[in-house]
C-alpha cells in the first residue's frame, strides 16, 4: 500500500499562529492535574540536561501515557528501541510486575551510560536490559538469543530506519502485542509526500507498511504539546 496524498497536500498554505506557547501552557496544567511531579522524575531529566543529552524524550503525558498502556496491556516483558536517557524506560519499567524485563537498544554509550545513572536512581535497574550498538544489529542478536516475544515494544530511534524496526517488531511479538511508534507526524510533514527529510520519508514507509500488513490494527494520532506537534501510531498485533 503506497500513503497518497496528492489530494490533502497542503501548499501555499497561510502562515498559522504560533500556539505552542498555549500548548506547553495546557500541557503544564494537564501534568500539575494528572502527571504530579516526581523528584526521581525531575532528578532524571535534570542528570539528562547536565550530561548534555538532547531534550528528546517523551513529556511527562506521553510518559505517563506509556505507564499506562503498558498497564492496560499486562505487559511482562517490553522492547524499547531508542533509550536516551531513559526516561520514557523508567515510566514503562514502573508498568512492570517485579518479575517483567524491559529491553532497550541505544546506539550512544554516552547516551546509555546516562541511562543507566538514571535507572539505578529511578530503582528499576534490575528490570532494564540496556544494550548498547546499533538496533538493527541488536534485534538481529535478540532474535538469535529467541528473544520475546514481546508484549509491547515501543519504536523511539532513528525514524529512517522505523520500517526495518516494524518488521523486527513484528517478528519479535505474538498475537495480542502492542506496536507503538513515537513522533509519526512531524510537524505535519507526513502528509508531504516530496519531503526530502528521510525522517518523514522513514515514517511514511512505516506507515504504509503497517497499512498494508494484515497481521495488524492500527491507529495514528496527531498530538501537540510541550514537545511541539506531532504524533504516534499505536499498531495491535492480531494474528
Ligand atoms: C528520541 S531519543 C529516545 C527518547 C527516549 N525514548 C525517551 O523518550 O526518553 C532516540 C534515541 O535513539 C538513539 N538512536 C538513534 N539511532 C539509533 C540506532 N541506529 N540504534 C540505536 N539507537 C539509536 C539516539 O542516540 C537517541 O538516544
Amino acid at each position: 500500500m503506497t500513503l497518497s496524498n496528492e489530494s490533502s497536500e497542503v501548499r501555499n498554505e497561510p502562515a498559522r499562529p504560533d500556539l505552542s506557547g498555549k500548548w506547553s501552557h495546557v500541557d503544564a496544567c494537564l501534568n500539575e492535574w494528572l502527571v504530579p511531579a516526581d523528584p526521581v522524575m525531575t532528578e532524571v531529566l535534570a542528570n539528562n540536561a547536565r550530561a548534555a543529552l538532547p531534550p528528546i524524550d517523551v513529556a511527562p503525558n506521553q510518559g505517563k501515557l506509556l505507564h499506562l498502556l503498558a498497564k492496560i496491556q499486562g505487559a511482562r516483558s517490553i522492547l524499547e528501541i531508542g533509550t536516551l536517557g531513559g526516561y520514557s524506560t523508567i515510566w514503562l519499567a514502573r508498568a512492570l510486575p517485579e518479575d517483567g524485563k524491559i529491553v532497550t537498544l541505544e546506539y550512544d554509550p554516552h547516551h546509555a551510560e546516562t541511562a543507566r545513572q538514571n535507572l539505578s536512581q529511578a530503582g528499576v535497574s534490575h528490570l532494564v536490559d540496556v544494550r548498547v550498538g546499533e538496533a538493527l544489529g541488536s534485534l538481529e542478536q535478540l532474535y538469535a538469543e529467541g528473544a520475546g516475544p514481546f508484549d509491547l515494544i515501543f519504536i523511539d530511534a532513528d525514524k529512517p530506519n522505523n520500517p526495518e524496526y516494524f518488521k523486527w517488531a513484528l517478528k519479535l511479538s505474538r498475537p495480542g502485542s502492542l506496536i507503538i511508534g513515537d513522533n509519526v507526524i512531524r510537524d505535519g510533514e507526513v502528509a508531504n509526500p516530496h519531503s526530502e527529510d528521510p525522517r518523514v520519508q522513514g515514517v511514511r514507509t512505516f506507515l504504509e507498511l503497517i497499512a498494508a500488513e494484515p497481521r495488524v490494527t492500527a491507529t495514528a494520532l496527531q498530538t501537540v504539546g510541550s514537545k511541539g506537534y506531532d504524533g504516534f501510531v499505536l499498531a495491535l498485533v492480531t494474528a
